[in-house]
């Protein structure tokens, strides 16, 4: 648990922005791929549809429409920016990072590029750095993107895992603030002897690629989804309380909860134990699946920009994931700098951009 040392630094969001590609998959698509149903999937896992990046669409590509989308609405230019933290399971090439690639395809010149690897929890784990950083003073601005083109790692002849995932980016920029505003509370998890339940096997220095791990398939996630099932609950609610424990809340008072998008009845789970309304979590799981680091920046963009949520308001997001891992941040919100129309999309990447 990490709790405010006397003396550092507040960090707040003080911008949001969100991407996803044009192309939608539908549960009937899958129909088509794999032996599975429409009705199994939507009651199994509450999802309709994900989208799917194009195929000349790197995590990067994605990426850097979210964060200009995040800038914009902070009122801040790429050079503006200290440190880039990208967090993925899907970085475009192993070297160099996918943070790297993000800098140069923005421009921000003057910032420490760098990836956290933390799978969906990435982004609750990047929010602590960031926050980390900006305590301490070792930058002023951070922009944070979750990121991931999961179609470029998911088995489409596996109906286990191919019917959750999907691709996106969200992005935050955090600065500092008042003590007793923004990031109240952060608390981070991991669980490695469950490694092996949510894994890809193949492709780094245990078992380099080959021929072999090309043929069986070594190079997809693999998943064992009942045994993640009742360990996500438990790990997300558990998360929660030790935030609500640190700041000396109480379950009600949070105003808003954004979870992970896993699995509806993961998060309703959630929710219920929790004992929240329907109308303070967040739940868009239906139109984007899993997106893993990229589920809670997107809905927090989302949220945002529908002016859900006001100054003051408390705001808990809470992740689990791969590795195990798992995490949660409280927040008091503050004002994010008002939203001008969305920028203009750059001319290479106009007619992919349709979120
Ligand atoms: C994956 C998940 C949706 C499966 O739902 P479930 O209710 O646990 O289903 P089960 O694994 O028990 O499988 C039930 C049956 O449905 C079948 N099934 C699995 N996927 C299917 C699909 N896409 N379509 C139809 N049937 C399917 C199984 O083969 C099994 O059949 P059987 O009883 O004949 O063996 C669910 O376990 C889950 O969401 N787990 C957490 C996954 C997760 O969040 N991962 C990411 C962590 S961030």
């Amino acid at each position: 648990m990490i709790r405010r040392p006397d003396g550092m630094r507040g960090a707040t969001i003080t911008g949001t922005g969100m991407y996803v590609p044009d192309r939608v998959l539908t549960n009937r698509d899958l129909e088509h791929m794999v032996e599975t149903s429409d009705e199994w999937i939507l009651e199994r896992t509450g999802i309709r549809e994900r989208r799917i990046a194009a195929p000349d669409q790197a995590s990067s590509d994605l990426a850097v429409i979210a964060a200009r989308r995040a800038l914009e609405s902070a009122g801040l230019a790429p050079k503006d920016v200290d440190q880039i933290v990208v967090a993925t399971t899907t970085p475009d090439r192993y070297l160099p990072s996918c943070a790297c690639t993000v800098q140069a395809k923005l421009g921000a010149t003057r910032a420490a590029a760098y990836d956290v690897f933390a799978a969906c929890s990435g982004f609750i784990y990047g929010l602590g750095i960031a926050r980390g950083a900006i305590g301490t003073g070792q930058a002023d601005t951070v922009l944070l993107i979750g990121v991931e083109t999961l179609s470029r790692i998911v088995d489409y002849t596996d109906r286990n895992t191919c019917v959750l995932f999907g691709d996106g980016a969200g992005a935050a920029v955090l600065q500092p603030c008042p003590s007793g505003e923004g990031i109240l509370a952060i608390s981070m998890g991991s669980d490695g002897a469950l490694g092996d339940v949510l894994e890809i096997p193949a492709g780094g220095s245990g078992l380099p690629a080959s021929a072999e791990t090309v043929q069986a398939r070594g190079h997809f996630i693999k998943m064992r989804g009942r045994e993640l099932f009742k360990v996500a609950v438990r790990a997300m609610e558990d998360s929660v309380r030790r935030t609500l424990e640190a700041t000396g809340l109480a379950a009600d008072e949070i105003d808003m909860l954004i979870p992970h998008q896993a699995n509806r009845r993961i998060l309703d789970a959630v929710q219920a134990r929790l004992g929240l309304p329907d109308e303070k979590v967040i739940v868009n799981i239906e139109r984007y699946g899993n997106t893993s680091s990229a589920s809670i920046p997107i809905s927090l963009d989302e949220v945002v920009r529908e002016g859900r949520l006001k100054p003051g308001d408390h705001v808990g997001l809470v992740a689990f994931g791969g590795g195990a891992t798992w995490g949660a941040t409280l927040m008091r919100w503050t004002q994010v700098a008002p939203l001008k129309a969305t920028m203009a999309i750059p001319a290479a990447a106009a007619g992919k951009a349709g979120s």
